[in-house]
């Protein structure tokens, strides 16, 4: 979708943080905006800034756990603005531990919130989207859909089905209109669940990994969106070489995602706070 002046996007998970950065990013092209998440405050004082700025936006807000929630959210879309052309799946959650030691509760939330909420308002959006022959969802996947790291095992199971639901996506609607991307970040610094650890334990980022801004993300959904790509990956450092050794040779990209500190760096945080005793 080349040109997304005038055509709107409904951002989940805008209350703060990587979403909001997208948001501001789509409305600085020109777009009007749907704005979904919990917490109220937040998301209208988001909502005012960007009507401040001469935005045309809405905030809806949601649960996107709640099946009821996210059908008010796409009604709230459609009877404020005439079309829905982009829908970004933003929101987001991590669960961090020893996976053995974890409850049912806490792994089927995550999952709910990363992985099965992005398919719902995706199957809400979808009829909307395939009757106007136009439409693009944004998918917020992650490098640790690719490469599996210890102690974030369910968000790991997230991302990379929701990377995946994006290709079978595109696949079955590509011809008719509608297209989708995966975004894959690694660790984003500045704002956000990154942020947040880091702010708590000091630990260096793996310097093999290195980190990217919520802007270049917000940058990567814009790409995605204007130049149709399948899926684009947010990192300072050259990790497509990497996902391609993956495919090529699995067991040396295990090693060497371990000995470039993507393994220690997950466990040295775990045991930093206390989650788990391993070293
Ligand atoms: N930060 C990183 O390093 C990084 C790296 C790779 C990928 N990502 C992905 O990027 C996305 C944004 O990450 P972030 O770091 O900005 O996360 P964050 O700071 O934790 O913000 C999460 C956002 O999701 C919303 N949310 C969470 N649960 C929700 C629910 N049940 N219903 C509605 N909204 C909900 C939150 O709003 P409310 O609490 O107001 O509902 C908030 O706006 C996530 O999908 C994350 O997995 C992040």
């Amino acid at each position: 979708m080349r040109d997304l002046r005038g055509r709107t996007a409904l951002v989940t998970g805008a209350s703060r943080n990587i979403g909001a950065v997208i948001a501001r990013s789509l409305a600085a092209e020109g777009m009007s905006l749907v704005l979904a998440a919990r917490s109220r405050p937040d998301l209208d004082a988001i909502a005012a800034e960007i009507a401040g700025g001469g935005g045309t936006v809405l905030a809806v807000p949601t649960d996107v756990t709640d099946a009821g929630s996210l059908k008010a959210l796409v009604q709230a879309a459609r009877d404020r603005f005439p079309t829905l052309d982009v829908l970004v799946n933003n929101a987001g959650t991590i669960e961090v531990g020893d996976f053995a030691e974890l409850d049912l509760a806490a792994i089927e939330a995550t999952m709910r919130v990363d992985l099965v909420a992005p398919m719902l308002l995706s199957r809400l959006v979808l009829p909307v989207m395939l009757a106007q022959g136009r439409g693009h969802i944004v998918n917020m996947s992650s490098l640790a859909g690719r490469f599996g790291l210890p102690g974030i095992e369910t968000y790991c199971a997230a991302k990379a089905g929701v990377a995946n639901f994006s290709a079978a996506l595109r696949a079955a609607y590509r011809l008719r209109g509608v297209s989708a991307s995966a975004i894959l970040p690694g660790y984003v610094h500045g704002a956000g669940m990154y942020q947040q650890v880091q702010d708590r334990t000091h630990l260096p980022t793996p310097r093999a990994q290195g980190s990217s801004s919520p802007g270049a993300v917000a940058r990567a959904v814009v790409r995605a969106i204007r130049l149709d790509l399948p899926e684009v990956v947010v990192s300072p450092r050259p990790m497509r070489p990497m996902i391609a050794l993956q495919g090529l040779f699995p067991a040396m990209t295990e090693r060497l995602v371990s000995t470039l500190g993507g393994n220690w760096y997950q466990r040295a945080g775990d045991a930093l706070e206390g989650r788990t005793s391993r070293p």
